[in-house]
């Protein structure tokens, strides 16, 4: 599904140039669920970004099926990010003004073909169990909950990839499981995930994980079963 061919990226800033991605190739199925591990400045949420195409490489080529990415321009970019992928992050980025529901809708935006928009926020926000926190405000939410909304907001376009940057990075033990559990759920469903993590445990979940150094991809093992 996904091919990354010798992607580089490079930031430049106050003449301190600072390279995050050194040559990654990486492969990715679909079905697959991915952990990917490494130090703190290793690359991790830049090759994330990269894989999201809201960072692009200085070279290297990203094919997604059988589309070049590079081709793309930012309108088609946006719409095959609309259709295609779906972000969780580590501070949840829900919009306080919103409502949950409000802030899971936002999921479909970009969308013509959403169908009935309601009955799928809906739907989502049941699936990851706070219907019945839907028209509350995030800061009347746990933390655990506002993660699990935002997972809501990922999945309500029903993305083929799902992107998690350290999504249980903010929560306790508990909380952190569940959020596990559902991605869990998710790919068995059919969803691709590729997951940012600094916890070996939580990388234990995924069926590969990847490890990085220095901007580079250094291992990646299947998990032992
Ligand atoms: N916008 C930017 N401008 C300049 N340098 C950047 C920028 N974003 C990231 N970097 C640098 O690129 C390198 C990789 O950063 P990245 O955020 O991908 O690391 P990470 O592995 O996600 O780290 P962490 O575990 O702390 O989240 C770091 O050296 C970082 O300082
Ligand atoms: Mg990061």
């Amino acid at each position: 599904m996904i091919r990354l061919e010798k992607i580089q990226r490079r930031y430049v800033s106050d003449e301190v140039e600072t390279t995050a991605l050194r040559d990654i190739d990486l492969h990715v199925d679909a079905g697959e669920f991915v952990a990917i591990m490494g130090p703190s400045g290793c690359g991790k949420s830049t090759l994330l970004n990269t894989l999201g195409t809201v960072d692009r490489p200085n070279a290297g080529r990203y094919l997604f099926g059988d589309r070049d990415l590079a081709a793309l321009d930012e309108k088609a970019l946006a719409k095959f990010r609309a259709a295609t992928l779906g972000f969780i992050f580590q501070s949840f980025n829900l919009i306080d003004e919103l409502t949950i529901e409000e802030n899971v809708a936002l999921g479909l935006a970009y969308r013509s073909d959403a169908g009935d928009r309601r009955a799928r926020v809906a739907a989502a926000v049941d699936k990851v169990g706070i219907a019945h926190r839907a028209r509350h405000y995030p800061h009347q939410l746990s933390g655990g909950q506002q993660q699990r909304a935002a997972i809501a907001r990922a999945i309500v376009g029903d993305p083929k990839l799902i992107l998690a940057d350290e999504p249980t990075g903010n929560l306790d033990t508990a909380n952190g499981e569940q959020v596990l559990d559902i991605l869990t759920g998710l790919n068995a469903e059919g969803a691709t995930i590729i997951m940012v993590t600094h916890s070996p445990s939580h990388a234990d979940v995924a069926k590969r994980r990847i490890d990085m150094l220095d901007g580079r991809i250094v291992a990646s093992a299947a998990r032992a079963i």
